[in-house]
């Protein structure tokens, strides 16, 4: 596995490969992120090159956000990129990816981009795509694989895609958790041992709002306020919990595929989660 800080030693890297299949990150991985390893190496077959990135992109953290103690960890990440089978690393500093300030942006319709995540973290998603279309255009994947996690983040760069004719075929990775259920994630490295405990209540509630909704409850915007009820009762401080169809994340409708999903700060750490709705 070679590990790369230049865009220009990335270029020569990857001349060699035809087929590409790219994982972009932010470090400090998880099984979560290995997973995804694992899918681009089983869709890009032996032959092909997986790159991942570690980036911290402070482009898509507000001011009052974690950038500066998001935890950095690059030794340890590419152990366990190497072990699960990735080619090239593509780990640049600052200066290298944004030489100047990024005064040229992507960014994304408010109809995908302003509600739930981008609601509550405004810019956050012209900072995730103005960040991946960069990394798109430098690493040049055949394809690209994100998870399911990060639910809106995978429908917005899906479209991206789309909209701006990119040559790449964007696939999503199941969400992978602990075995009590909880969503694995780098900003668990936060929570305290009381909090790690405590936070199993959001997926707990977000299978709960699934299954009032399966039982035939229909007044969703009662049962939504009930689940953030629930979390505020617990400790929590919910930005939301409400269920969309997968499509879009528009609003709920029957006979449609569904998600739940849920974000809420925990003592200072914020989480999300979401469940697909299985029928
Ligand atoms: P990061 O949070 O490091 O996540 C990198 C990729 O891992 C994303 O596609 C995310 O959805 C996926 N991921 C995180 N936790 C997961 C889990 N428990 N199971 C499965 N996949 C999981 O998301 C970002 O970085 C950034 O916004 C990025 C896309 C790299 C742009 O900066």
């Amino acid at each position: 596995m070679q590990v790369i800080h230049t865009i220009a030693a990335l270029r020569d890297a990857l001349a060699l490969h035809r087929q590409r299949g790219f994982v972009p990150t932010m470090g400090n991985l998880h099984d979560g992120h290995l997973a995804l390893v694992k899918q681009a190496r089983e869709l890009v077959g032996p032959a092909g090159a997986v790159v991942a990135s570690i980036f911290v992109n402070r482009l898509q953290f507000a001011p009052h956000e974690d950038f500066d103690t998001y935890p950095r960890t690059l030794e340890r990440d590419c152990e366990l990129l190497a072990s699960a089978g990735c080619d090239i690393v593509f780990a640049p500093s600052e200066k290298e990816l944004y030489p100047e300030p990024q005064g040229y942006k992507v960014v994304p319709p408010p109809e995908l981009a302003d509600i739930l995540e981008g609601h509550f973290r405004p810019g956050f998603f012209t900072g995730v795509c103005t960040v991946v279309h960069k990394l798109f255009n430098l690493v040049q994947p055949t394809l690209a694989v994100f998870g399911k996690k990060d639910y809106q983040q995978l429908m917005v760069l899906r479209r991206m895609t789309a909209q701006m004719g990119l040559p790449i075929a964007i696939h999503g990775g199941e969400t992978r958790r602990s075995e009590q259920g909880l969503a694995l994630s780098s900003r668990n490295g936060y929570l305290s041992d009381a909090e790690k405990a405590e936070a199993l209540r959001l997926s707990r509630t977000l299978k709960n709002l699934i299954a009032r909704w399966q039982a035939g409850e229909r007044d969703l915007a009662a049962l939504e306020l009930e689940a953030m009820q629930s979390l505020v009762d617990a400790g929590w401080a919910p930005d939301y919990v409400t269920l969309r169809r997968q499509h879009d994340l528009g609003a709920a409708v029957e006979g449609q595929p569904l998600v739940a999903l849920a974000a809420a700060r925990l003592g200072t750490t914020r989480l999300i989660d979401n469940l697909e709705v299985v029928s």
